[in-house]
């Protein structure tokens, strides 16, 4: 049964006050949602109401939502739009902001969320990112600057090459919690210098031509804690640091390492628990090595 937002009384999930009873002791979990029908439209806010089960997580209740297909004043409303994947926090494509903090909907736990606010719960796309649709984000920067900085071993074809170079156990363990990164954003959308970037097609424009010119704006916008620290893992690698001073280079350009503040907000939210702050310190130390060490080969 769904009921008008304002007619709700509240129970707890395990029965004593948390979540909502919209009659005959239905529970019901609600939802406000920060929709938007396409790019660069207006946002709306939208209320849906879903029935409660043990052990939800967001992306659970927006499979319900989406079901549904009605707000909770019961008009029909096409489905909420939403990015996800793996369901288990590793592919990084369910960022949004959860009661106003930037997580991946997936690990969201609705228990946990109603706890911190038995009310409702809050879902907001990201807001450094272009809006595809409601949830759903265009995250082309942050994968532009993972090209900025040659975030890859570099390879010359397909055929065996032998065994890579050994690494060391040490060696290992420092550089694995960096490749845990799972480009979710959370750090960009927390980073008070990364500013959002979103180029409009102009009328009659050529797609390469709105290609360059997005390419362009990107590049001169601040590269990214994730990305700063995916270049200090590759130039870590020994078959990765024979581009090392490439990925100096860009480290050091427009929008380069220069431009963070070290306000450190990235650390506080990168749900892999990504050292990012020492990958910015060390990014910083080798940048400042390379610039001297260009001054003097000139
Ligand atoms: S430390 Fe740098 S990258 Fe991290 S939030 Fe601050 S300004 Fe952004
Ligand atoms: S560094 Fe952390 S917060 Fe940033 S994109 Fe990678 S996993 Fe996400
Ligand atoms: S669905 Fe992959 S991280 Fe959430």
């Amino acid at each position: 049964m769904i009921q008008s937002a304002t007619d709700h009384s509240m129970i707890h999930p395990d029965g004593d006050g948390d979540s909502h009873d919209q009659g005959a002791g239905q529970r019901f979990v609600h939802v406000r949602v920060l929709r938007q029908d396409a790019p660069g439209q207006e946002s709306y806010w939208e209320r849906h109401a879903v029935p409660y089960e043990a052990n939800m997580n967001v992306i659970s209740v927006l499979q319900r939502i989406a079901a549904l297909a009605r707000a909770e004043d019961g008009r029909q409303v096409p489905p909420v739009a939403w990015d996800c994947n793996c369901l288990e926090e590793v592919c990084g494509s369910c960022t949004m902001l959860v009661n106003g903090r930037t997580r991946m909907a997936c690990t969201a736990l609705v228990d946990k969320l109603l706890v911190e606010n038995p009310e409702e719960i809050e879902l907001r796309p990201m807001s450094k990112f272009p809006v595809v649709r409601d949830l759903v984000v265009d995250r082309s920067r942050l994968f532009r600057a993972l090209e900025r900085v040659k975030a890859w071993v570099p390879v010359d074809g397909s055929y065996d090459q032998g065994p890579g170079p050994r690494i060391s156990p040490e060696d290992q363990e420092d550089a694995y919690p960096l490749s845990t990164c799972m480009s979710c954003g959370c750090c960009l959308e927390a980073c008070p210098q990364y500013t959002k970037i979103e180029v409009v097609r102009r009328e009659g424009e050529g797609e390469e031509e709105f290609a360059a010119r997005r390419k362009a704006a990107f590049d001169h916008g601040f590269i990214g804690a994730h990305a700063i620290s995916q270049a200090v893992l590759f130039n870590g690698h020994p078959t990765g640091k024979m581009i090392a001073d490439e990925r100096l280079q860009s480290l050091t350009a427009i929008g380069g390492i220069q431009m963070c503040g070290n306000a450190q907000n990235c650390v506080a939210v990168c749900p892999k628990h990504i050292p990012l702050t020492r990958s910015i310190a060390r990014a910083g130390r080798a940048a400042t090595v390379w610039a001297i060490r260009k001054i003097f080969d000139r």
